[in-house]
């Protein structure tokens, strides 16, 4: 089968976005729960998670955008980050977290990750970050050759032991 041609732009998100951005990241959930058991399943579509996705939406150290497609007019994906200091026994600097992102499968392997990680590391040279971070699931393969093929290196190791 062919694949349709795709027309992909990257917009800022407004609060009307709001339940398609949950819906984005229940989806991530459902994925990243292959690899983490943990997760509260119901947390992306709860008053929490959509306080969150507000904040992030509407406050100025906050980043939230969509991957749209103008020839359909389908989101493609999302991605969340947000600019803070460094954790105060750091030396002073901003760092700019890349919080949460999402394709959703049809779209993969497309650029369109890549599209929105450029944004996000444009976005965060205009808030005069030094250091631009991310975390992932250790067992969670495909995204950390996505985030290593940007560029990031492995920084923090976390473990962690069921008691
Ligand atoms: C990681 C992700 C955002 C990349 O989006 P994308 O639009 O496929 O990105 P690009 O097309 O720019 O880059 C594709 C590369 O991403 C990597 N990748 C990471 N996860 C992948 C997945 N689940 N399926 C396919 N490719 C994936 C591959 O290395 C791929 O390279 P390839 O096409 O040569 O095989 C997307 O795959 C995704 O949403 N994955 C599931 C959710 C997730 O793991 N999010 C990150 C954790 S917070």
């Amino acid at each position: 089968m062919t694949e349709l041609k795709l027309n992909i732009v990257i917009r800022t998100a407004n609060p009307k976005d709001v339940n398609e951005i949950q819906i984005l990241n229940s989806k991530l959930f459902e994925s990243d729960s292959r690899f983490d058991q943990t997760f509260q399943m119901d947390w992306p579509m709860s008053k929490e998670g959509k306080k969150y996705f507000i904040k992030r939406i509407t406050k100025d150290n906050g980043l939230a955008i969509l991957a749209v497609d103008e020839n359909s007019g389908k989101v493609a994906g999302y991605l969340i980050g947000a600019a803070c200091n460094a954790q105060s026994h750091r030396k002073k600097m901003i760092v700019a977290n890349l919080e949460n992102m999402f394709v959703k499968e049809e779209f993969r392997s497309r650029g369109i990750g890549t599209k929105l990680y450029n944004e996000f590391l444009k976005w965060s040279q205009e808030k005069n970050a030094n250091r631009i971070k991310v975390e992932a699931s250790a067992k969670n393969d495909l995204a950390i050759k996505f985030y290593r093929r940007q560029g990031f290196e492995d920084y923090d190791l976390v473990l962690e032991k069921e008691i």
